[in-house]
């Protein structure tokens, strides 16, 4: 939610924050706006400052683009934002950066203020002038008030008195050598390079400048100089963090081609799974020890916690399916947002694993922080190397499935399907549920996996037809049994996000209970139905729902002749396991959101009111 990004160096700093905020878009797209330190200088008291410029924009980077463009600033010290409004509206007088009284000092901030209306109070009675209806307005003023010819003390004191979750990054006029940023709860990474120095909320934000970063800790501060940056602790003590690489090429931050990220993404499932299974599955053996628990503790688990949000809600759900069937550990899934607050259960013997692509969603992060007080131990299945999530885990297994972009997640939920295959084989053979026999089949036809998703790319067109013929209805359900339940849901979610058509997932049994009753001609069922142990069951819940006059989408098994009697349209995928069913039957249904989506000129990349990475609450 809100993207910054801050950049000191040798270069002219306004297209590089440009080119950042539009890769940083996707986290919030109301406004865009930059605060650049200008070379003119005037003389205040003896000391030379420097004019900061604010240009700033309502709506997407686009907007601010075109403003910039005629607008020619030297400056090599800046900040930018783009916004996801929480506190007031998506208007120019909202947008970041704000500005002190004085217009010296400019903030960025991404995150939530929770005590911003007393502190406002407080500035005002002081004689702070403010112009926004936003929380981040604070920041400045009261910067301004802390300011004793430190900007780095100033916001050392700024991080003691805010209650809520921030980013804050800030440049003022009185040093145009710095730039200070503080981390209050909301990612902020460090990019270290020779050109110069960046702050950015998300490391694709400056990929094509440096792979070199380094991760600030919850209420730690940093001043970036061109040549330097220096960390500082909770205390205000210098905190010694060298800087890591990582492997994301530049072209997977950019759209090489294709449409949208979307689209791009959804065509890197092939790449994103097998990189997840690289060095995990080596010559027909499972490696897995990063899971990090001794055999005996695995022996004597007694229950599994899952949580996660969104799609990788939807990953859990397999997880549990998974878990249960081959290591035979009872497993719970919940949605972080009300494991956090429901009072779990946690014993010692209990492992917890967190699902997040970004590794940043704050009801997950406080979800774990939860349940490690009652000492639970932790994994986190994250995307991103150095994430919060990452780093405050007892245990990490990272997806390897590159940099996802648009808003909906399509690489990553599949990369983080496999993760949870790997786990349950692991924990299985553990447990001793898996013999070698078993573990080698199931190893083989993972290794298929990526050449079967391949297949399903290849005839893209298929399912776009099938978006063609169908995209006119406004009522979509999405139904499923068993491993077919938790890809209905996702195929639902995909949908309505990007299409803003009413969707849901059901599991087809339940039909019955409810949705039937809103089943007509206006109605498509997408059913997923592999020809598994209930196949004669989710045929008779279609036959159902086609009395009714919908129209029928299946989802089925290469091969099976008899389903052409049932439904409408047929995309086939092709045979596999019906454990592993999931991972390639998702595949035509994000392609089917994705066309239905473009159907209705929707910007799939950017959706309405959401945002990648939910870092409030
Ligand atoms: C947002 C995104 C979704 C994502 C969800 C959970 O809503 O738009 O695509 O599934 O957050 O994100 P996480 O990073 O925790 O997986």
């Amino acid at each position: 939610m809100c993207g910054i990004v801050a950049y000191i160096g040798n270069k002219k700093c306004k297209n590089i924050l440009v080119n950042g905020l539009k890769r940083l878009e996707y986290r919030g797209y109301d406004s865009a706006g930059i605060a650049i330190l200008c070379n003119d200088s005037t003389s205040e008291g003896g000391n030379c400052l420097h004019r900061v410029k604010v240009i700033k924009k309502a709506g997407k980077i686009g907007a601010l683009e075109d403003e910039l463009e005629n607008i020619d600033i030297d400056g090599v010290c800046g900040i930018g934002h783009t916004r996801w409004a929480t506190h007031g509206e998506p208007t120019e007088v909202n947008a970041h950066p704000h500005t002190d009284c004085s217009g010296n000092i400019a903030v960025v901030h991404n995150g939530i203020i929770e005590n911003y209306s007393e502190l406002r109070e407080m500035l005002t009675k002081k004689g702070h002038k403010f112009v926004s209806q936003t929380d981040t307005e604070v920041l400045p003023h009261l910067l301004e008030e802390y300011y004793d010819g430190d900007l780095l003390t100033s916001m050392q004191k700024l991080v003691k008195k805010i209650k809520g979750s921030g980013a804050v990054v800030a440049i003022s006029g009185y040093n145009h050598e710095e730039i200070i940023g503080a981390r209050i709860a909301s990612p902020l990474v460090v990019g270290v390079s020779r050109d110069g120095n960046f702050l950015a909320s998300d490391m694709p934000a400056v990929l094509e400048h440096t792979r070199n970063f380094t991760v600030l800790n919850d209420y730690e501060t940093v001043r970036l100089t061109k040549d330097k940056v220096e960390i500082f602790d909770p205390e205000g003590k210098l905190v010694n963090r060298e800087p890591f690489k990582i492997n994301w090429s530049i072209s997977s931050a950019e759209k090489s081609g294709y449409e949208d990220f979307m689209l791009k993404e959804i065509f890197e499932q092939p790449y994103g799974v097998k990189e997840t299974m690289r060095g995990r599955i080596t010559d027909g053996r499972l490696n897995f020890s990063e899971l990090n628990l001794s055999t005996q503790q695995i022996k004597n688990l007694k229950k599994i916690q899952i949580i996660a949000c969104g799609t990788s809600y939807h990953t859990a759900l397999i997880g549990k399916q998974i878990i249960e069937k081959w290591a035979k550990i009872p497993v719970e899934v919940d949605f972080s947002s009300e494991y956090r607050y429901r009072g779990p259960l946690v014993e010692s013997d209990y492992l917890l694993i967190a699902i997040t692509q970004s590794g940043e969603t704050i009801d997950t992060l406080a979800a774990i922080r939860e349940a490690k007080t009652k000492g639970a131990k932790i994994v986190a299945i994250t995307n991103v190397v150095g994430s919060t999530m990452a780093r405050e885990s007892s245990s990490v297994i990272y997806t390897h499935a590159g940099p996802e972009i648009g808003v909906c997640a399509t690489k990553t939920f599949t990369a983080q399907i496999i993760v949870m295959y790997l786990m349950g084989l692991y924990l299985g053979k553990i447990k001793g549920y898996i013999d070698d026999v078993k573990l080698k089949e199931l190893i083989e036809e993972l290794n298929f996996i990526p050449n079967k998703i391949q297949n399903i790319l290849n005839r893209a067109n298929d399912i776009k037809h099938i978006a063609n013929k169908t995209c006119g209805h406004t009522c979509f359900l999405f139904l499923g049994r068993i491993y077919g339940f938790p890809i209905a849901l996702e195929g639902a979610l995909k949908l309505k996000e990007i299409s803003y058509i009413h969707a849901e997932g059901y599991p087809a049994g339940e039909m019955k209970h409810g949705p039937i009753a809103l089943t007509d001609k206006r109605t498509v069922v997408v059913g997923i139905i592999p020809e598994d142990f209930v196949y004669e069951k989710i045929l008779s819940n279609i036959q159902e729902v086609k009395a009714r006059k919908a129209t029928v989408v299946a989802i089925a098994t290469e091969g099976d002749n008899k389903i052409k009697e049932y439904a409408d349209y047929v995309f086939y995928v092709p045979k596999t396991m019906d454990e592993l069913y999931g991972i390639l039957a998702v595949v035509p249904l994000q392609l089917y959101a994705y066309y239905i989506a473009k159907n209705h000129n929707r910007n799939v990349d950017q959706p309405r009111n959401l945002a990648k990475s939910v870092t409030v609450e």
